[in-house]
């Protein structure tokens, strides 16, 4: 039996104005509404300096809009507190980033041990899951190496795993396939649509990688600030 699909993000227009008290302020997120619900994926492309790096700060609580509302389950985020802030992230969102952003002093399995220990969780308990996670992702085999030994498809796929540590509702990444070769970049792609599906996240991607596009249910394009939905032209 299907489960009814529920919301987890609603944002409803959404403003991000950087520098807005100085001479030269940039709106680069202009009035944008977007809901995501739980097993849905979503492409956002656009050119460069559109806002697409900006708009996903936003949906994943890393910088606060300059107006507007963003409810993830049901949470009014824009009116947390910045501790709540961070908090409220750590839990419901996982973020996945061109450049992988593992931490080089820590090895695979520590890098995704630690989103645990952020969260409070510690133990062996959590040395076991983190193993767990890394094994249902296909890189088990590199639990003991640090960063700097992994391939980028392979630092991507520990990303990933890392994402996926607290189990967060909402998924997004800016660009995850732009670092890689192609075969890399399939692999990558083909892991986050299977995770993002079986998982039932709501998942958000900017990206300009087309092989993406066979697994999104909508796909959006950003233009000067402003999303729509992606004309069949572009
Ligand atoms: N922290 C910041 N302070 C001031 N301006 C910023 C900041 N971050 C982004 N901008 C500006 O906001 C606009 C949108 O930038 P953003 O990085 O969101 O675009 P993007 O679509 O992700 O571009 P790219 O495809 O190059 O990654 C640009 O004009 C950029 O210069
Ligand atoms: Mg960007």
């Amino acid at each position: 039996m299907n489960t009814p699909q529920y919301r987890v993000l609603h944002a409803q227009n959404l403003d991000k104005i950087y520098g807005e008290k100085t001479p030269n302020p940039v709106q680069a997120v202009v009035d944008v509404s977007l809901e995501i619900k739980a097993g849905e994926l979503v492409i956002i492309s656009g050119p460069n300096g559109s806002g697409k790096t900006s708009l996903l700060s936003l949906l994943g609580c890393m910088t606060k809009p300059s107006s507007g509302s963003l409810r993830i389950l049901q949470q009014e985020v824009t009116r947390l507190s910045q501790d709540k802030l961070s908090e409220f992230r750590l839990k419901n969102v996982g973020f996945i980033f061109q450049t992988f952003r593992l931490l080089e002093f820590l090895t695979v399995v520590e890098n995704v041990e630690i989103i645990f220990n952020l969260a409070g969780r510690s133990g062996a308990g959590v040395r076991r899951r983190a193993q767990l996670l890394l094994e249902e992702l296909n890189i088990d085999r590199r639990a003991h190496f640090f960063p700097k030994a992994l391939s980028g498809g392979e630092k991507q796929r520990v990303a990933i795993a890392r994402a996926l540590a607290n189990d967060p509702p909402l998924l997004l990444a800016d660009e995850p396939t732009g670092s890689l070769d192609y075969h890399s970049g399939q692999a990558v792609i083909e892991l986050l649509a299977t995770v993002a599906k079986e998982r039932k996240k709501a998942v958000a991607i900017v990206s300009h990688d087309r092989r993406i596009e066979h697994y999104a249910d909508r796909i959006l394009h950003m233009e000067d600030g402003h999303l729509s939905l992606r004309p069949p032209h572009a």
